[in-house]
């Protein structure tokens, strides 16, 4: 029997660059959040004398062979299991291709899960949580946050990853330009405005934003900046109430844990950025107007929580207090002639849940 598995896509909330690493890599911080629009992938295994993997697609866009990031898990997880295996995958493709939605990444756990349980019906054992983790790093950056799903830190070069709490589930509307953004150009784009090569006509301002102040290591307190937002604001529902008397009083201090508080509006207030806008938008001016659409109008009822660029694009995304304003965006969008997807985050348990298609 082949395995279904659905390939959910994630966006960023927040995503600092820091310096290039020796191997070319940068250095980043992001807190990535899974979401609800997801690629169906369709896994059929079993032991053979000698390995093959075959690929197929409804979307002439993804690469067959071992360009595919399903192909690579598979293969790494057949030579680190030292077996030999007949493998197929099928990818029906919903999601856009290179969109900043870790699509591509997402088959490639979808695919590692789909083959382990495949082979489970023919007595191969799992891998350990670790060594999948491993395998999922070897295949992209962004592929390990998928085994982990819902709100999800990374760091290093993004392969990093640390379950974080959940966000309460909201209504989402991701906006699809017909742009393609190429993740290392834009990666290029970002050194060359904030690391030129040296030498450097001063070594003040190097590494750093225009007027941010200097030094040495510099690009990696971007990185800080963003990992302490991160950590007050998903902590401010525990903590609101102990520094101030009033609303102490309100919450009855010191457990002072407010029920409902949704760790996402001390995200925005905090100032989440997505450092990508900085290089991508200045390339086409529909993405600023795309990202001022999804915001909408002033009305605090219809406007969007947070709106921004996901990954390096080049989908942007808007998060909505209510489903309402959710399809306010879709309709607004649809009179600019941009295509979008209405969904909603993805806590983990949920993530877990749906992921097998029965
Ligand atoms: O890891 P992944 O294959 O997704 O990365 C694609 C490309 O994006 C890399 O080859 C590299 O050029 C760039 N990249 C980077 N720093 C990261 C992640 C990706 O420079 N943290």
């Amino acid at each position: 029997m082949p395995t279904t598995i659905r390939s959910f896509a994630k966006i960023n909330l927040g995503l600092a660059i820091g310096p290039a690493r020796a191997d070319g890599f940068h250095l980043l911080t992001t807190l990535y959040q899974t979401i609800g629009a997801y690629d169906l992938v369709t896994i059929q295994a079993r032991p053979a004398a000698g390995t093959s993997i075959t690929l197929t697609s409804n979307d002439e866009r993804v690469p067959l062979d071992d360009r595919n990031t399903a192909f690579k898990s598979v293969k790494l997880a057949l030579d680190a299991k030292k077996i030999a295996a007949e493998v197929h995958i099928y990818i029906d493709k919903r999601l856009p291709v290179q969109g900043g939605l870790g699509a591509g990444s997402a088959n490639a756990v979808a695919a590692l899960i789909g083959l382990e349980r495949e082979l489970s019906a023919h007595g191969i054992a799992p891998f350990s949580g670790p060594e999948r983790l491993r395998i999922a790093a070897a295949v992209g950056s962004d592929v390990p946050l998928f085994l982990i799903g819902g709100a999800v830190l990374g760091v290093g070069r993004g392969e990093e990853v640390y379950p974080m709490p959940d966000l309460p589930v909201t209504p989402c509307v991701i906006a699809l330009p017909e742009i393609g953004v190429s993740t290392p150009q834009a990666f290029r784009e970002w050194d060359a405005r904030y690391f030129p090569p040296f030498p450097q006509t001063t070594r003040e301002g190097w590494g750093t934003r225009a007027g941010a102040g200097l030094t040495e290591g510099a690009g990696s307190d971007r990185l800080e900046e963003l990992s302490r937002a991160l950590a007050a604001a998903l902590c401010e529902p525990h903590s609101s109430g102990v520094f101030q008397e009033d609303l102490a009083a309100k919450t009855g201090s010191p457990a002072n844990l407010v029920a409902g508080a949704n760790p996402l509006h001390a995200l925005v207030r905090t100032g989440i950025e997505n450092d990508f806008e900085e290089v991508v938008f200045p390339k086409n001016p529909l993405f600023g107007e795309i990202k001022r659409v999804l915001a909408g109008p002033e009305d605090p009822e219809a406007a969007a929580l947070y709106v921004s660029l996901s990954g390096s694009g080049s989908a942007l995304f808007g998060l909505y207090g209510t489903p309402d304003g959710a399809r306010a965006a879709v309709a607004r969008l649809d009179g600019m002639g941009v295509r979008s997807v209405m969904t909603e985050t993805m806590p983990r348990e949920r993530y877990w849940r749906s992921l097998i298609v029965e």
